[in-house]
C-alpha cells in the first residue's frame, strides 16, 4: 500500500512539475463559493465542477484556468447584487473544455439591475460573462439566464466553438431589460458560434470586430437582430470573412445589420448572410448604414467612406416586417462588390431613401 501511494505521489509531482501550465490529473467539485479553494481546484486538477454556488456581491467568478481543464457548471450558479461594470464571470486558457450540467443554470439576477436605461443611466450595470484571451477551446450546452446588462463577450480569443448556448433574458421585456446584448465578439479570429438561442432587448450577436466566423443556427428573438459593428472608432476595427447561415430572427427591431461609424475608419470585407428567416421585425428588415455616432448611440444621417463595405454577400433572406416599419433601408458610402440573391423581404408600410448601392449589384429597396 505504502509503496503504491509513494509511487502514485511521484507520479503526481511529476505531472505536476513536467509542465507547469497542465493541471494535474484530478477532479474537484466546489459546492460553496470561496475564493481560495477555487484558486488550489485551478491550479491542482484538470477537471472542476462548480455546483451551485452564490458569487457574493462585487466579485468576478475570474477562472483564468490552465491548459486542458474541463470546467463543468452544475445546478443553480448565481450572483449578489452590486453597481459595478464587472464582469461577472471570466474564463480564460487553451484547450477548454467549457460545459453544463443538464438542468443548470448561470442566473445573473438581473431583474435587480433592470430599469429600462440600460447603459445610459440609472444602476451601474456589470458585464456578466467575459471569454477572455481563449485559445483552441469548445464551450457547450450553456444556460444563461437574466444578465443585467451584455451578456457574453469574447475578446482576444482564437479558436473557439461556442454550442449550444440560451441567453434567456425574456424577463427583460416586462421588467425592464435593456442593453441585454446576448453575444460580443471583439477582436477575435476563428471563432464559430452554432445553435445559439437568445431572447433579449438588444442585439442577438454583435460582431464588433474581428476575423473568420461562423454563426449558424441563430435562434434570435425579442432584440435588435443579427448584427455586425459598429465597427469603427476603437482600436481594432477590421470585421472580415464573417458567415451567418441558417438563422432565424423574430419579434426583434432589425433583422440583417451592419452598422459602421461616422467619420472612422476600418474595413467590413467578405461577410455572407445566407438561408435567414425574418419574422415580425419591427423597425428595419435590413439595415446597412455607414452613419452611426459612436458617442450618442444615434445616427448622422450621413455616411461616411472610411469603413468601406466590400464583398457582401446576402442570399435566400427572407420574411416579414410590420407594417409600421422599413424592409430594407441602405445608406453607405465607398462600398463594392455587394451580390444578393433571393432577399425578399416584405410588409413595411414605410420607405427610407437608399444610397451608396455598388453599381451594377441590381439591388433595390
Ligand atoms: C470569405 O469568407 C469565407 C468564410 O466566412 C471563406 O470561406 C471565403 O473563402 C472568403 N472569401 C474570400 C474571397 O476571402
Ligand atoms: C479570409 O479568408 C481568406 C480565404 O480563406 C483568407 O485567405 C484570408 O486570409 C482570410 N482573412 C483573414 C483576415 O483571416
Ligand atoms: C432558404 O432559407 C430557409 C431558412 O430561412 C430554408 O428553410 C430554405 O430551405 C432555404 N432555401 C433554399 C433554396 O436554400
Ligand atoms: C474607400 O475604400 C477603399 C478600399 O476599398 C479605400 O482604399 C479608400 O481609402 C476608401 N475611401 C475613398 C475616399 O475612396
Amino acid at each position: 500500500m505504502r509503496y503504491f501511494a509513494l509511487l502514485g505521489s511521484i507520479i503526481l509531482t511529476i505531472l505536476v512539475t513536467s509542465d507547469t501550465s497542465q493541471a494535474g490529473t484530478c477532479k474537484s467539485t466546489i459546492n460553496k463559493y470561496d475564493e481560495d479553494d477555487i484558486k488550489n481546484a485551478i491550479k491542482d486538477c484538470n477537471e472542476i465542477i462548480l455546483n451551485g454556488i452564490t458569487i457574493p456581491a462585487g466579485v468576478t467568478l475570474n477562472l483564468d484556468l490552465n491548459k486542458g481543464t474541463k470546467l463543468t457548471f452544475q445546478g443553480k450558479i448565481t450572483w449578489e447584487f452590486h453597481e459595478w461594470n464587472g464582469p461577472l464571470l471570466i474564463i480564460s486558457g487553451s484547450d477548454l473544455e467549457i460545459v453544463g450540467a443538464s438542468g443548470h443554470e448561470l442566473n445573473a439576477n438581473g431583474v435587480l439591475w433592470w430599469d429600462g436605461k440600460g447603459e445610459h443611466g440609472g444602476k451601474v450595470k456589470p458585464v456578466f460573462f467575459s471569454l477572455r484571451e481563449v485559445k483552441n477551446s469548445v464551450m457547450r450546452n450553456i444556460n444563461v439566464k437574466n444578465t443585467p446588462y451584455h451578456a457574453i463577450w469574447i475578446e482576444d480569443s482564437d479558436g473557439l466553438a461556442v454550442q449550444d448556448v440560451t441567453v434567456d433574458n425574456k424577463d427583460g421585456d416586462t421588467k425592464g431589460g435593456h442593453n441585454t446584448d446576448g453575444f460580443n465578439v471583439w477582436r477575435s479570429n476563428d471563432i464559430s458560434l452554432e445553435g445559439i438561442t437568445v431572447s433579449n432587448q438588444d442585439d442577438c450577436i454583435a460582431i464588433k470586430s474581428g476575423t473568420n466566423i461562423l454563426v449558424t443556427d441563430a435562434d434570435c428573438s425579442g432584440g435588435h437582430g443579427l448584427s455586425i459593428g459598429s465597427v469603427g472608432g476603437r482600436d481594432y476595427n477590421i470585421v472580415e470573412n464573417v458567415t451567418v447561415l441558417n438563422s432565424k430572427i423574430v419579434d426583434s427591431d432589425n433583422g440583417v445589420r451592419i452598422k459602421t461609424v461616422y467619420g472612422a475608419t476600418g474595413a467590413v470585407t467578405n461577410v455572407t448572410y445566407k438561408n435567414i428567416q425574418l419574422e415580425s421585425i419591427h423597425k428595419f428588415g435590413i439595415i446597412i448604414e455607414g452613419d452611426y455616432n459612436i458617442d450618442t448611440g444615434g445616427t448622422t444621417g450621413v455616411a461616411t467612406d472610411g469603413v468601406p463595405i466590400k464583398h457582401f454577400i446576402l442570399e435566400n433572406v427572407t420574411g416579414t416586417v410590420s407594417n409600421s416599419g422599413v424592409n430594407i433601408y441602405i445608406l453607405v458610402k465607398n462600398a463594392s462588390d455587394w451580390e444578393w440573391s433571393r432577399v425578399e423581404v416584405t410588409g413595411g408600410g414605410k420607405t427610407k431613401k437608399c444610397e451608396g448601392i455598388p453599381e451594377g449589384s441590381g439591388i433595390s429597396c
